[in-house]
């Protein structure tokens, strides 16, 4: 592979402190897909070289939470909820995740690919450079396991880093009589062993919440999934204070997601557990949800925060990390320079990604120029920008 040098960027990252601040360098060197070095009047003969013109050099983005891979579209269920229908509501008569499921099944897989590659490209488009997908609108072994691979064609048809996540426990199958309990024997005994044994997936997931698995189900899910080898992460306190945040502490979960009702007394155990704490404005927005996630305490206990788009058809459909980032700060107070490592550093641990989210020698090399006056105005204007270059694992990829 060859070897890049990148002279007169003005580099911005989060440093090991969990700070976005401009680096005290100007130059970046890549080999074999690596930073090698960080400096000031770097040389490599035998480097590509490109000259930034003092543009900007930030981390690629990491949409660290998505359901990308789905059929149809919820619009009639955006119009019932305009009217007032409850997202819960519409959920126990038999639409929202559900509905979707449906639609799903009945796609094969070249046409899911090419639905999905659409909002990937979106995604990408905005400096993204890895992105994590779930499954979870199959809840069939067939249609998980479709979910599953055009996720991993996704990755091989646009550059982008795809982390994998087995979201089975997402809802109960429609359609059918199966209990709870039965469909959470077939997660545990079927599915996570086999998505395991054939490396499908990087982590389980599972929504802990009224309209989704209690406690003691999510519990068998998280225990699976350690049994097999696979980082656990949870969709929790989205509509309720249901106790899953804590539990994932318990089984040092990468991340929990959504967790606006999260108490605080609970935070201390995510702490403890290094466990990231993913913010999900755009589902906050589009349900009008008022409970505001504990900002505040998540900063006292040195959590770290991350945001993601949560991209799917219901509660977020929205295939844009930026305009997220600038949700989480006009809609929950964060700093932009927190948004920035949210989307970036905070995002990577959410996956467990060691050598990604900063610009950083060791790390990968993953990252876009910006033509923007300073790093905040990405988060400051909606829909503002678009990378001027990108590289991905070292690779010029605009
Ligand atoms: O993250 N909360 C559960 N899962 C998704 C919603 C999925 C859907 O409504 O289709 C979420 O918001
Ligand atoms: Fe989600």
């Amino acid at each position: 592979m060859s070897t890049t040098l990148i002279k007169n960027a003005r580099i911005a990252s989060s440093n090991d402190n969990h700070e976005f601040v401009q680096l005290d360098a100007t130059d970046i060197l890549v080999v074999n897909g690596k930073i090698q070095a960080i400096g000031n009047d770097l040389v490599c003969e035998t480097a590509v070289r490109v000259d930034a013109h003092e543009q900007w050099c930030l981390p690629g983005f990491i949409d660290c939470h998505t359901h990308l891979v789905y059929g149809g579209n919820r619009a009639q269920e955006f119009s019932l909820r305009l009217k007032g229908v409850s997202y819960e509501t519409i959920s126990k008569q038999g639409g929202g995740i559900k509905s979707t499921v449906r639609a799903t099944r009945a796609l094969n897989e070249a046409t899911l690919l090419s639905q999905t590659l659409r909002r990937a490209k979106r995604l990408a488009e905005e400096g993204v450079t890895t992105v994590e997908i779930k499954s979870g609108y199959g809840l069939d072994k067939d249609t998980e396991l479709r979910m599953l691979d055009v996720a991993l064609k996704v990755g091989e048809l646009t550059n982008l880093n795809i982390q994998r996540t087995f979201l089975g426990a997402h809802a109960l199958p429609p359609d059918s009589e199966v209990s709870a309990e039965e469909y959470i024997d077939f997660v545990c005994q079927t599915m996570i062993p086999y998505v395991a044994e054939h490396q499908l997936a990087d982590a389980v997931d599972v929504f802990c919440e009224k309209v989704g698995f209690n406690l003691a189900q999510t519990e068998r899910v998280f225990m699976a999934a350690k049994q097999s080898n696979l980082k656990v992460k949870g969709h929790v306190e989205q509509l309720s204070d249901s106790k899953g945040a804590a539990l994932a502490a318990k089984y040092n979960a990468l991340s929990v997601d959504h967790i606006e009702y999260l108490a605080e007394e609970d935070i201390p155990l995510l702490a403890d557990s290094g466990t990231v704490a993913v913010l999900l404005p755009g589902a906050f927005y589009y349900l009008k949800e008022t409970q505001l996630p504990p900002i505040d305490a998540l900063r006292k206990y040195n959590v770290p925060i991350a945001i993601s788009t949560d991209m799917n058809p219901g509660t977020s459909p929205i295939a844009s990390l930026l305009t997220c980032a600038n949700m989480a700060c006009v809609l929950f107070g964060l700093t932009t320079a927190e948004a920035l490592t949210g989307i970036t550093a905070h995002a990577a641990l959410a996956l467990g990604l060691k050598n990604k989210g900063q610009i950083k020698t060791g790390y990968d090399a993953d990252m876009c120029l910006w033509d923007i006056e300073s790093p905040e105005s990405l988060v400051y204007e909606i829909n503002g920008y678009r990378p001027t270059a990108k590289w991905i694992g070292g690779k010029r990829v605009l």
